[in-house]
């Protein structure tokens, strides 16, 4: 449980965390060298332990080097992910293209739905399918074979991102060309290339609609530094516009998360970025701002629509969210309620209008973003907050309470 004390304005220097969702694919990709890859800045998240898990089940050797993790998939022996690993992590499923790729087949069961509603895999396996995966879905469970992966053409339905990338994947092992199509452009695709290349896979496109991989090519062990995290950089922004204070962000591209920075400028805040790093200086008195509507990259990102949510509450005036990305991505809107947020939901659509106050309360956390939405709105309730069930939050943020507290925040964690 995170316990939060409001009403203070935050203040100070915050170095990012290496991006969660570059990590993830790219530790699944380094199974592909049969060799030792270094990832260097990778966050201390659960989502890392739940894939550190997976490489160990596969064989591979792990080890943690300061802030680096050292993967070495030489000794991999397996190729299936039992039901309590992949029930642990959803994203666990990226691994099924790079599994097909170093043993041409692969095991595991249909990952669990998740706290954003259903979380369907059907683009996925149409796209193993293309490239030559025979694959029988019976009981729960995925049995992929292939002979021999055929690349080709593959036209995404939707610009997911983790078809994208398994796609990329399995293509890296298919002999022949292979262009991905509507492929999504996330920030964290363009990282999951690069550190391809670097294995000596050949693959080109990343960040934009089509990708080309010309696979067959023999891998070999890499070092890769991963891009920091921009959501959870919104995450931090969100927090100092809704208080007040002012933060200085380095070790995240400013172009990244630039929807969200129109966003929080648009509700009053003076923000100047560099490359280097993002400034956000913020009286703590909002206003409401034009509708945001999540969509793919490079739209308004569906995971910061929870935390720029929370630093709106108590804004002059109504915003409207559109969630257009996941079913069910406004559970935290009941928890806020509890806190005398005013927030009327209508299927995809939040109204939010802002309240001159929120009073602490004790609320529990439903999913990762929603779970940081929660804490952000400690930060500014009257009284104390308790945040429940923050295993959730655990799984995105390597220290949301540490970093908070540094920049001032009386706030802390007692027990789970
Ligand atoms: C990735 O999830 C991220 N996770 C999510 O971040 C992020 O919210 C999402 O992309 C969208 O940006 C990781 O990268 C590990 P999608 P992913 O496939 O790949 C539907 C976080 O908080 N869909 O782009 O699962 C799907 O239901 C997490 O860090 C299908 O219908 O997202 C959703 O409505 C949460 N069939 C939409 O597409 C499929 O086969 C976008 O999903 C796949 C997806």
């Amino acid at each position: 449980m995170i316990a939060v004390e409001g009403g203070r304005p935050l203040r100070g220097e915050l170095t990012v965390q290496g991006a969660k969702n570059s990590v993830l694919p790219i530790l699944a990709a380094s199974i592909m060298c049969g060799d030792v890859s270094v990832i260097e800045n990778c966050p201390r998240l659960e989502d890392v332990d739940a894939s550190v898990a997976i490489l160990r089940h596969l064989g591979c050797r792990v080890r943690w080097l300061g802030e680096d993790l050292e993967v070495d998939s030489s000794c991999l022996s397996r190729w299936d992910i039992p039901d309590d690993l992949m029930r642990r992590m959803r994203s666990s499923v990226i691994f099924l293209g790079a599994i097909l790729a170093r043993c041409a087949q692969a095991e595991l069961s249909f990952p669990g739905g998740c706290e954003l509603g259903p979380r369907p895999i059907d683009l996925h396996l149409t796209a193993l399918r293309t490239l030559g995966v025979r694959i029988d879905e019976c009981g729960g469970q995925i049995r992929c074979r292939c002979r021999n992966l055929r690349g080709t053409e593959i036209v995404l339905s939707l610009p997911s991102v983790g078809a994208t990338e398994n796609a990329m994947l399995a293509a890296c092992g298919a002999g022949g060309v292979t262009v991905i199509s509507n492929a999504a452009r996330e920030p964290e695709i363009v990282d999951l290339q690069s550190f391809l290349r670097k294995m000596g896979a050949s693959v080109r496109g990343a960040g934009t609609s089509t990708v080309i991989v010309e696979g067959g090519r023999s891998l070999h062990g890499c070092r890769h530094r991963c891009i920091g995290d921009r959501i959870a950089a919104a995450t931090y922004l969100s927090a100092v516009a809704a208080t007040g204070g002012e933060i200085t962000l380095k070790g995240v591209d400013y172009r990244y998360l630039s929807t969200v920075t129109t966003a929080l400028a648009q509700a009053g805040c003076r923000i100047n970025s560099s490359e280097q790093h993002i400034h956000l200086r913020s009286n703590g008195q909002l206003r409401g701002i034009c509708p945001i509507r999540t969509s793919p990259y490079p739209g308004f990102p569906t995971d910061a629509q929870a935390v720029v949510m929370a630093a709106l509450l108590r804004s002059r005036g109504t915003t409207v969210f559109v969630e257009n990305i996941f079913q069910n991505r406004y559970r935290h809107v009941a928890e806020l309620q509890r806190m005398g947020a005013n927030i009327r939901l209508e299927g995809r659509v939040a109204v939010l209008c802002g309240v001159p106050r929120l009073c602490g309360a004790t609320v529990r956390c439903t999913d990762l973003r929603g779970g940081a939405a929660l804490v952000l709105a400690g930060l500014q309730a009257d009284g104390i907050t308790q945040v429940e069930e923050i295993h959730h939050i655990k799984r995105g943020y390597s220290d949301l309470t540490g970093d908070l507290a540094r920049l001032g925040a009386r706030i802390q964690e007692i027990g789970e």
